[in-house]
């Protein structure tokens, strides 16, 4: 067994990163758990931890990416497009892993926890201010009647910018 290279996680939860969105809090606090569990894993354990933190990380952006949808966001849009680009990294890392490059696992790791808190602070909390501010329900996916989403599709990050700071923290999730 090889002592992992990252022993600890840079993001332990911390209620900070609550949005108070329950789905969306409840699904923030098991992406942490899980990039911890990858953190803990010696290398017989490791890629199965980071293919179940793929998992749920795509379950969760899958998620978010149908709220935008649902509220008139562009499939398109930087929240979403970042989201892809995020996910298309750590499959890149599982394919090097699998080939043994473990390090590559652990560097990714790491550095998923350091861009998680940004993406939570910067894009989700912008879209939980979005989905309030037209009264969308995210359990049911509704919006109140009377809700008109704009003719044109929105392809920001509903409220706040999304250039420099959240295509600097993506860009810190990179292949070694
Ligand atoms: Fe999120
Ligand atoms: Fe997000």
């Amino acid at each position: 067994m090889t002592t992992p290279q990252f022993s600890t996680t840079p993001v332990a939860w911390d209620d900070a990163l609550l949005l108070d969105l329950k789905p969306m809090d409840d699904d923030h606090q098991e992406i942490v758990a899980l990039l911890a569990e990858v953190v803990r894993a010696d290398d017989d354990y490791l890629m199965p931890r980071w293919s179940a933190l793929i998992a749920g990380m795509q379950r969760h952006f899958d998620e978010e990416d149908r709220w935008m949808q649902d509220t008139g966001f562009a499939a398109d849009n930087c929240h979403s497009s970042q989201h892809k680009i995020i996910l298309q990294i750590l499959r890149e890392g599982e394919a090097r892993g699998h080939n043994g490059q473990h390090d590559v696992v652990r560097q990714m790791a790491y550095e998923l926890g350091v861009w998680l808190p940004h993406h939570v602070e910067a894009m989700d909390s912008s879209l939980v201010i979005h989905l309030r501010s037209v009264g969308f329900d995210p359990v049911t996916r509704t919006v109140p009647n009377g809700y008109q989403a704009t003719t044109e599709s929105i392809h920001g990050c509903g409220g706040s910018t999304c250039g420099d700071t959240a295509t600097a923290t993506a860009g810190e999730v990179t292949p070694a």
